[in-house]
């Protein structure tokens, strides 16, 4: 791969962490944990395979059994933080599912704490490379006690000084429960100044839930794969200008999007509206991708030139959950980097 895309300054608004373990991390959490027997291979998707909708999420609960105690918790989440710093992300917007373990004694705050304390032993020991924050997720599967407990945390959290809890996902199996439901849920969740990052429509059929969640509005929208074909959800979407994270690898694996290529990924329909898309992973580790990957993908696709494709991750920092003064800081570094770089846009 040119190195121009991994040298370019990128930011990554939609990554679950279970999702985005790299085959070392899950080795070495394999070999540091008792949860043997889990089949190494079975942890991604490899190169030209797929699977389907359904069963990308039995691959997920196999990572999250590695990632049952703090200290793995923690291990994990450092790891996954510098390998998206390696890969020239400045900015990482984590996403998680607080969990509980009776056996090991986890819970979902400490859960959480071991996320937190992860970002931050990261960021003291490597100034200035990545900033990081962190999302709760909400899984659908869980119901909606679960999901009040996990909006509870969130509030708690993102009421500390400094913190780096911004928001909430709503992921999980889109074909499980219904988002409306949930709705009271995210309603607290904004009264309370919490950032909502929802996923809709991943499979058709979802209209009714989707246009209800986007009277909310959500902050940015998980996927949207079908919304586009709604012309209610359209007008709603481009009223309210919400971005959609797109995430063109994981659409494929996952079997819900036939390609990446512009007949039929949506990144390409919202982008040539003129509408605000980030290219995302969604699950690097599982969907075995990088960022710098999917953004040559989307640039090769739109016939991007350099200085489209610079100017296009800069268009992310209007997207992402921090304050004003963490905007300023990216857009510092993305000038100081293309000034750094002219070599990039001259050759
Ligand atoms: P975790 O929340 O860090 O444990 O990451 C794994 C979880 O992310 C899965 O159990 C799902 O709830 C969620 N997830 C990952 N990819 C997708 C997706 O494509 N759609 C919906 N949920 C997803
Ligand atoms: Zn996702």
């Amino acid at each position: 791969m040119s190195n121009f895309f991994i040298d370019l300054p990128k930011i990554e608004l939609h990554a679950h962490l279970n999702a985005s373990l790299s085959e070392d991390t899950v080795k070495a959490l394999i070999s540091q944990t008792e949860n043997f027997g889990i089949p190494q291979d079975e942890t991604f998707i490899g190169k030209e395979s797929t699977r389907t909708f359904k069963n990308s999420f039995e691959m997920f609960k196999l990572t999250q059994r590695l990632t049952s105690t703090y200290e793995a918790v923690k291990f994990a989440t450092k790891a996954v933080i510098g390998e998206f710093a390696a890969d020239g992300v400045c900015y990482l917007e984590l996403r998680s599912t607080p969990r509980s373990n009776k056996n090991t004694g986890l819970t979902k705050k400490l859960y959480v704490d071991a996320v937190l304390e992860a970002i931050q032993e990261f960021s003291e020991e490597h100034l200035d490379l990545i900033e990081v924050r962190y999302l709760l997720s909400i899984d659908r599967r869980l119901g909606v006690v679960e999901a009040e407990d996990t909006l509870n945390l969130a509030v708690e959290y993102q009421a500390l000084p400094d913190s780096r809890v911004l928001g909430i996902d709503f992921s999980g199996d889109a074909t499980v429960g219904d988002a409306r439901d949930y709705i009271h849920i995210f309603e607290k969740a904004k009264d309370s100044g919490l950032k909502l990052a929802i996923h809709m429509a991943e499979v058709r059929g979802l209209d009714e839930e989707s246009l209800a969640l986007l009277s909310l509005p959500p902050n940015r929208i998980g996927h949207g794969t079908f919304l586009h074909e709604n012309e209610k959800c359209k007008e709603l979407i481009l009223k309210n200008k919400i971005p959609l994270e797109t995430c063109l690898t994981s659409n494929v694996k996952c079997e819900t999007v036939p390609s990446t290529s512009r007949k039929h990924h949506h990144l390409y329909k919202w982008n040539d509206m003129g509408h605000p898309v980030i290219v995302c992973t969604d699950g690097k580790g599982a969907f075995d991708t990088t960022l710098s990957q999917e953004y040559q993908i989307a640039a090769s696709e739109c016939g991007m030139s350099r200085n489209e494709t610079f100017e296009f991750s800069r268009a992310a920092i209007d997207h992402v959950f921090a304050a004003d003064d963490v905007k300023s800081m990216l857009q510092t570094k993305w000038n100081q980097w293309r000034n750094l770089n002219l070599h990039y846009f001259t050759e």
